[in-house]
């Protein structure tokens, strides 16, 4: 069924490797408002895969989906780091059982019976001193 997927995930992260912002340890952040991120922010580019990667491994389609566009991005700093993210993730042409690991070699399927783009709100919560990443929600929908 391609309704709605709701994935709450709760995962030891060391993968990606997010760091604090000079000057600031535990304890030090002040808990802050979400604020908008550029699309091309290079840890919200692995934030983003991450979310893909998540989908593609509790998804039971046969093929993979990759992030194809970031709608809006914020960061929170809050006891860490959280990012909020609404991004859409499309199917491309790779199948799941060939299990190739970078989605930077799977084009996005083209147009046609196999062409779909699911809306998906993400948000992780980073906490780098800790080596983990806490509730992850993923939610994904066509
Ligand atoms: C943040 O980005 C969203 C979507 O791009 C926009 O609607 C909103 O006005 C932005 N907020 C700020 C404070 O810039
Ligand atoms: C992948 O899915 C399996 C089964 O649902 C789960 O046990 C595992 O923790 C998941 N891995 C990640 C990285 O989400
Ligand atoms: C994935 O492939 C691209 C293009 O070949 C390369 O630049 C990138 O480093 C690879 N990423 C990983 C994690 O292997």
């Amino acid at each position: 069924m391609m309704g709605v997927k709701t994935l709450l995930l709760v995962s030891l992260l060391a993968a990606l490797g997010v760091s604090v912002p000079a000057g600031s340890h535990r304890g030090a952040i002040m808990p802050g408002s979400p604020y908008n991120i550029s699309r091309n922010d290079p840890r919200l580019q692995q934030v983003v895969l991450t979310a893909a990667y998540y989908y593609n491994n509790q998804s039971n389609d046969a093929f993979l989906f990759k992030p194809s566009a970031i709608q809006e991005a914020q960061r929170q700093l809050v006891k860490g780091v959280r990012y909020i993210v609404d991004l859409q993730i499309s199917r491309t042409v790779c199948h799941k059982r060939d299990n190739n690991k970078n989605l930077s070699h799977c084009d996005l399927q083209p147009a046609g019976r196999l062409q779909q783009t699911f809306q998906c709100h993400f948000e992780v919560w980073l906490i780098p001193w800790e080596k983990k990443t806490q509730t992850q929600v993923l939610d994904c929908r066509a």
